[in-house]
């Protein structure tokens, strides 16, 4: 696998962020507006399996080509289907996309408390995508339309660097847990709780889901911790032993040295492996500037 993926770099045109690294990679020769082979889609599968982040520059792309590239790597995750906070009418995008920007379907930003704008906040801690789902997105693909002026960064942590560098006895210690996972989870952490308004839907459609905390990716045979802001539990633990653990694991795991900061510049795409890493967004001054960003994900 090594040897192959050696000279995939250089088939590809892929530039490492570090060399002798293999975390964050810039993939220089791909034109995601064009249909791309089944080859070509084998390869860069093989590529982010082993930089987990890869980054496409000047792609200005529409999204029904954003969607035709997704799908080259698998079955596309649907949005909106399972929160409230959204109104199918008032979505600005098809439901292939999940809208991550802080506008509405009149290009207008949200006020301070508009609750759709109080659930993206959720983007602001440490998470894997859709980690609360039974079937969690495997990549995720954000295009960047507008970009804020100050902030915005989106910050990647490699979780499986962060696996290696633990001591031998916390790797025993959590071989063999199970954490449960909720959005609502996540947005308690927020002091936004989507359970005290007696939200039956929601409370329906976010029963905790059991992922195991270490997994091995299949083709590299990697081991890494599956960790994210939607676990509210270990399975056998009581909430408040599991929440300082999971805290103190998040917290080790996304010290600078697992971490890639990116800095968006109109039209990057980045295609990240949620198996492999966890992401949030940083603040910026989200109630005046605009910030259009469009995801796709796939299962
Ligand atoms: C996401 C996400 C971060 C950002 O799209 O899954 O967390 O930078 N977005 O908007
Ligand atoms: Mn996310």
């Amino acid at each position: 696998i090594k040897y192959y993926l050696i000279n995939l770099d250089k088939i590809m045109n892929i530039h490492p962020i570090n060399k002798n690294n293999d975390f964050v990679a810039f993939v220089n020769n791909i034109d995601i507006s064009k249909n791309i082979s089944k080859t070509q889609a084998e390869q860069l599968d093989k590529i982010i399996n082993k930089y987990a982040v890869i980054v496409f520059r000047n792609q200005k792309i529409t999204d029904d080509q954003q969607i035709k590239f997704t799908e080259m790597f698998g079955k596309i995750e649907e949005s909106g289907s399972k929160s409230n906070i959204t109104k199918p009418k008032d979505r600005r995008l098809s439901t292939k996309l999940a809208d991550v920007s802080n506008i509405d379907k009149n290009l207008k930003v949200f006020n301070r408390d508009d609750p759709r704008r109080i659930f993206n906040l959720g983007n602001r801690l440490w998470h894997s995508d859709s980690s609360f789902k039974k079937i969690p997105a495997k990549y995720s693909l954000l295009s960047a339309k507008s970009i804020s002026i100050e902030g915005g960064n989106t910050e990647f942590a490699d979780m499986r660097a962060a696996y290696d560098k633990l001591d031998n006895k916390v790797k025993s210690k959590i071989d063999n847990l199970i954490c449960e996972h909720s959005l609502i989870y996540s947005r308690q952490r927020l002091g936004f709780d989507m359970t005290d308004k007696n939200n039956t839907i929601e409370i329906n459609n976010f029963t905790p889901v059991e992922q195991p905390l270490v997994r091995t990716i299949p083709m590299t045979k990697r081991k890494l911790i599956y960790l994210s802001s939607h676990i509210g539990k270990i399975k056998g633990w009581i909430r408040p032993d599991s929440m300082c653990f999971i805290n103190d694991l998040i917290e080790y795991s996304t010290s600078a040295e697992f971490v890639y900061v990116h800095k968006w510049k109109k039209n990057d795409l980045i295609m990240w492996d949620n198996r492999q890493t966890m992401h949030r967004v940083k603040d910026f001054d989200d109630t005046k500037e605009f910030r259009d960003m469009r995801r796709t994900t796939v299962l």
